[in-house]
């Protein structure tokens, strides 16, 4: 499988993004969070796949803050998981951050997301620390993880 990796630009694209946030998070982010990350040009970024046919099936977001890339969501379509969409997309955000002067990137994740943290792992991602009772819906720690800059390729 293939995906088409590219900058979510317009609002109209944002609808795409809402629908696989509400199929994946219980706390999903809403229309005016997006909008107001649109606004928020130079920091912020999110990036959509796309399948063959154009669909967007996942997307990665994330800020650069000085030499940081700080990943705030990460998700992909129920129906289209375990195609690659998601390490393509974090390979994409890894390297566009590095390419934005990013040398180290960061992220929170729920302690029993093993899927995620599988996927993380794989990238060279750490645990640095925990945020205790980070998360609602259940309640749950977040896991800190970073990761230094290396060559992606
Ligand atoms: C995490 C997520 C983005 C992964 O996306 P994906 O497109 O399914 O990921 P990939 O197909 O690239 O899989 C990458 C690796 O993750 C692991 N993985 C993915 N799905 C898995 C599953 N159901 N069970 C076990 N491991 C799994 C595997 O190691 C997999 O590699 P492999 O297929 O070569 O074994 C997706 O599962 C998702 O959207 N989950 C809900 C939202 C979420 O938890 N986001 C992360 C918040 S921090």
């Amino acid at each position: 499988m293939t995906w088409r990796i590219d900058l979510l630009r317009t609002p109209d694209e944002i609808e795409a993004v809402l629908a696989i946030e509400r199929a994946s998070f219980t706390n999903p982010w809403t229309r005016e969070m997006y909008l107001a990350e649109l606004e928020n040009r130079g920091v912020s970024f999110c990036y959509l796949a796309r399948d063959e046919a154009g669909q967007v099936v996942g997307f990665c977001s994330f800020w650069r803050i000085l030499d940081e890339l700080h990943i705030n969501n990460l998700a992909v379509a129920p129906g289209a998981r375990r195609g690659g969409a998601g390490t393509a997309l974090l390979q994409h955000v890894l390297r566009q951050g590095t390419k934005l002067g990013a040398r180290r990137a960061t992220l929170e994740v729920r302690r029993s997301n093993e899927v995620a943290r599988t996927l993380y792992e794989r990238f060279g991602f750490t645990v640095a620390g925990v945020r205790r009772a980070y998360y609602t819906h259940p309640v749950e720690d977040a896991l800190v993880l970073w990761r230094e800059a290396r060559d992606d390729g």
